[in-house]
């Protein structure tokens, strides 16, 4: 079956009629995929996660002015809907939901979500304000769309906890599932982002997930992150945001006495990319 396009809550219900997807007892579960677009082969990943967790998939497609700072790359994000359209049928979509930024945010609009402390660390520290619009836009396709559950990739840490902490605190009726991070032969995680890179910044940027392999083979905190630091420093042309170990759930520093998962995390400038990486490392 072809996917079928929405644009709007009207649109969404109509397709989802159309498949048989609904609360009643017998009608069909269905999984969303949140994008901005720009597909690459981590969000088909995605996709075919969520095609193992509920009988329909939908993917949302839309570039959310509300999570770019004032000095971001929201006028250059890369818009490819036509080739994003055919990944998608690829894929088995079902539905693909592209609504327009005046359908999304009314001009008077007055209310949003707030990410509360854990949006100001980390990430957050550096891009402020993203987590709000991070956490709004997704609050809204939750809304609109109305899946059973989500998927999002784990490259984006801060951001998969931050919507599980929503889930939580605003008793949101929909499971969350976090996908592995898609990575290159050589280890370059995937990104949306990658494609500004020229060839010299694509080889430089291998450097991020070389100091997070450096990081893993370790397994105390200073130890890591010396290790994943030592690698960062020995390359030229990479501008560091950020090196940190957190717990994967609040985002708070994995000091020497943690124990479990950790998240070692790194962001950093190649050029003018601004590129985010992770591994986690059981501690
Ligand atoms: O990860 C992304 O692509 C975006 O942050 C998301 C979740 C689609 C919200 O705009």
């Amino acid at each position: 079956m072809d996917v079928i396009v929405a644009g709007d809550r009207a649109g969404l219900l109509k397709a989802k009629r159309t498949l048989g997807i609904g609360a009643a007892s017998g009608e069909g579960t269905l999984a969303l995929v949140p994008t901005m677009g720009a597909l690459h082969k981590g969000h088909r990943s995605l996709m075919r996660l969520a095609r193992e967790r509920a009988d329909h998939v939908a993917v949302s497609i839309f570039v959310n002015p509300l999570q770019f700072g004032p000095n971001e790359d929201f006028s250059r994000y890369p818009r490819t809907f036509d080739v994003d359209l055919e990944a998608c049928a690829d894929e088995g979509v079902s539905i693909v939901f592209a609504p327009s930024a005046e359908d999304m945010y009314a001009q008077d609009r007055q209310v949003s979500v707030s990410a509360g402390k854990m949006g100001t660390v980390v990430e957050g520290a550096f891009r402020p304000g993203h987590f709000d619009g991070v956490l709004t836009v997704v609050l809204k396709l939750f809304n609109l769309v109305q899946p059973d559950v989500a998927v999002f990739g784990r490259k984006d840490a801060q951001q998969l906890a931050m919507i599980r902490r929503m889930v939580t605190d605003l008793n949101l009726p929909i499971s969350i599932v976090g996908a592995p991070t898609a990575r290159e032969a050589d280890g370059l995680a995937l990104s949306s982002r990658n494609r500004y890179l020229s060839p010299h910044e694509r080889h430089t940027a291998l450097a991020l997930s070389r100091a997070l392999f450096a990081g893993a083979e370790r397994r105390a905190p200073k130890e890591i992150l010396g290790a994943a630091r030592a690698v960062l420093e020995g390359e030229s042309g990479i501008s560091l945001d950020y090196l940190v170990l957190v717990d994967p759930a609040t985002f708070t520093e994995a000091g020497e006495d943690y124990e479990g998962e950790a998240i070692l995390a790194v962001a950093a400038r190649v050029g003018s990319t601004r590129l985010i990486d992770n591994v986690t490392i059981s501690l």
